[in-house]
């Protein structure tokens, strides 16, 4: 594939504070060189024959493709958010700084300081959209290459020296400070809308159990931590739980298969949990077969794999 240069967004003459120059140099050698040598690669690749190739040589390629990809990406970025009063978010990414961050000015302190923080080294510094958390977060992000999985970056800072040095000298801070008043949050609040429309990754559905109430692990440790009454059963198939040696503190372990063998121990005035070995047919069955006979009972999604993965106490089983 052979990338196309884009047009710069801003228009360099109506930006305060940073100069043609600047501008001009920044585009020109690095937003433009990051291309070329993008396109320089991309031909290397196409022509490697990846079966005979070492090992060090597709590493190193694939390593610097993606260090020129990610530099044209987050460089048309760079140039996309200049070029409007900054010091006038709009109201919608206000209240959306405000959600995530406690206020914009609280939002503002850090994103500064995360380019303070730069100042003199390199690096990037982007609000990014998480569409998994459905939240914004300001992201550090060095040698271009360490962008968050599936987050999509709507305010970038470029602290790399490059972007500075010619106007403001050593001073990263009058330079952080500049690039925010010149931030065109009509289009942040733009990008923002469009990153708002990426769903989550899809979650897991089992069909067959889709009528279950299932409970998060982190759900039944706030449960069990705030003391609530709660009857919690492990109910691994007895293969699983004598491959292991623990057992979610306060649980008790009841053999699956024989259901109706332990079911009178449980009480119907409080509810019941119960978990398998991962949160898949055994524990929703389970849980059925407990609410049919009139109980109280959901299942434990993540089972005792994701108790331990939240780090849940345990005990030794007996
Ligand atoms: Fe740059």
């Amino acid at each position: 594939m052979r990338y196309q240069l884009k047009q710069i967004h801003c228009r360099p003459w109506t930006l305060s504070g940073l100069s043609l120059p600047l501008m001009e140099s920044h585009y020109e050698n690095n937003y433009g060189g990051a291309m070329r040598r993008l396109n320089a690669i991309s031909e290397q690749l196409a022509a490697l024959d990846f079966t005979k190739a070492p090992a060090h040589v597709i590493n190193g390629l694939k390593r610097e493709e993606l260090v020129a990809l990610n530099s044209t990406l987050l460089h048309e970025l760079y140039f996309a958010c200049l070029g409007g009063d900054g010091t006038r978010p709009t109201p919608a990414i206000k209240e959306a700084l405000a959600r995530d961050f406690g206020s914009y000015d609280r939002w503002r302190d850090e994103f500064l300081s995360m380019g303070y923080a730069l100042g003199g080294g390199a690096g990037w510094v982007l609000l990014t959209y998480v569409p998994r958390d459905g939240r914004l977060m300001n992201q550090y992000a060095a040698e271009h290459t360490q962008s968050i999985a599936s987050g999509v970056p709507i305010l970038a800072l470029d602290m790399y020296e490059h972007a500075y040095h010619l106007d403001f000298g050593a001073n990263a801070k009058a330079y952080a400070e500049t690039f925010l008043r010149n931030v065109d949050w009509k289009a942040v609040e733009g990008r923002y809308e469009d990153a708002t429309a990426v769903p989550a990754p899809r979650p897991l559905v089992q069909e067959e159990f889709r009528d279950v109430p299932g409970v998060g692990v982190e759900e039944m440790k706030a449960m069990m931590d705030s003391g609530q009454p709660v009857q919690v059963v492990d109910v691994r198939p007895r293969h699983s739980v004598s491959r292991t040696k623990d057992i979610a503190d306060g649980a008790i372990w009841r053999d699956p298969e024989r259901v109706q063998d332990w079911i009178g121990e449980l009480s119907k005035a409080e509810p019941v949990i119960v978990y398998c070995v991962y949160g898949f047919h055994v524990g929703c069955r389970t849980a059925m077969a407990l609410r049919e006979a009139g109980f109280d009972a959901k299942y434990m999604t993540g089972g005792h794999a994701g108790w331990k993965a939240i780090g849940g106490p345990v005990k030794m089983k007996a």
